[in-house]
């Protein structure tokens, strides 16, 4: 991306305006037809995950995009898909700002977003404008005010409202700043919402003519039995598909950096081994069942292979772009590629 050429720049920035002039100057080169000169399109390497296929395994992963403002300019990056969201039924703002943190001493990142986004009805409204035809995931979650015994109705309004405008729709279980979300990773929470989300996605399957795969996401901070459990319900409401993992509330590897006592989830370097750790762990518990999506902590085409040798059908990218720019994407499509 042209604007991670000038990186010290960026970097300078406060990360949130950093994170806006990125993207805008992306659709401002994009609008010029710019994009090819500083994004590298990978090799073809296509496969069918969750009935869909493919043209490259190498995502981006929710967050980025929350509103689906930039689909267009991102896809000129080459990502074999693209993932928008999170999105909540009505508009919120999110926590107060500060709430976005880089960690350069470590290639990471801590955020406590908590959900801001215009709503899943300016999300449609941007899908529908993007000329975009590749492979779209749209993220849902639930909103902040919205109390945790009808969190599965917010689930249900957004899979019905972005069903018919998604490749597959990914239900966010995992984010760490929304307050009790991560509490419906838990068996009977868990199972209760997946009866509802499956038998919400059946309905729409024979309403619209149309079967649009579910993918679960989830976090790194789970046990082994917990990955089990989960694993089994997954299985047990047939699930499409598994996005593991979202950022952790682990500050292990950035203790000594004075930013590791802000509060939100931790991404990029430091999240790797313990998203590789659950994916291992859940390719185990599934055993080919269901597809996983591997994310976290990619920097670099052997971290992505790494996730693929551990058991992920395809990966995802977020803070690695920050650190790494957009020739991330092509360097770990190729690693895939080459590893076959
Ligand atoms: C600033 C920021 C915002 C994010 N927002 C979301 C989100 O809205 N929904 C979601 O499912 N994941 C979100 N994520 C998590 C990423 O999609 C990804 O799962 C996580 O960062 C680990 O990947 P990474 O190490 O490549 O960044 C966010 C991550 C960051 C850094």
């Amino acid at each position: 991306m042209c604007p991670f050429i000038i990186r010290p720049l960026l970097f300078s920035l406060d990360p949130e305006t950093a994170h806006h002039a990125v993207l805008n100057s992306l659709q401002a080169a994009h609008a010029l037809g710019l994009t090819p000169l500083f994004a590298k399109r990978p090799a073809g390497n296509p496969r069918t995950v969750m009935g869909l296929t493919f043209p490259n395994p190498v995502g981006l992963a929710a967050g980025l995009d929350k509103n689906g403002e930039y689909i267009d300019a991102l896809a000129a990056l080459g990502f074999g898909f693209i993932e928008v969201g999170t999105v909540t039924p009505r508009p919120q703002p999110g926590n107060p700002k500060p709430r976005l943190f880089r960690l350069p001493g470590a290639n990471a990142i801590i955020n406590r977003m908590g959900f801001n986004n215009h709503g899943v009805d300016a999300l449609v409204e941007n899908v529908k404008r993007a000329q975009y035809r590749g492979i779209l995931g749209i993220n849902i979650g639930k909103n902040a005010d919205t109390p945790m015994e009808r969190a599965a109705d917010d689930y249900l309004t957004g899979l019905r409202k972005v069903y018919t405008h998604a490749s597959y729709v990914a239900i966010n279980i995992s984010s760490p700043n929304t307050k009790n979300l991560r509490q419906l990773q838990g068996g009977d929470e868990l199972d209760a919402l997946l009866a509802q989300l499956k038998a919400e996605q059946q309905d729409l399957a024979e309403l619209h003519g149309k079967y649009v795969p579910l993918a679960v996401k989830i976090a790194p901070d789970l046990d082994k039995e917990q990955i089990q459990q989960i694993a089994a319900l997954l299985m047990r409401h047939r699930i499409d598909g598994v996005i593991a993992t979202n950022t952790t509330l682990s500050r292990e590897g950035v203790e000594h950096l004075p930013q590791h006592k802000e509060a939100g989830g931790l991404s990029g370097a430091p999240v790797r081994d313990k998203s590789t750790a659950v994916i291992r762990e859940l390719a185990a518990a599934l055993q080919n069942t269901l597809p996983i999506i591997g994310v976290g902590g990619i920097l670099g085409g052997a971290d992505a292979l790494e996730k693929i040798q551990a058991g992920a059908a395809l990966v995802q990218v977020y803070s690695g772009l920050i650190y790494r720019g957009t020739k991330l994407v092509a360097e770990c499509a190729e690693a895939i590629r080459q590893a076959g």
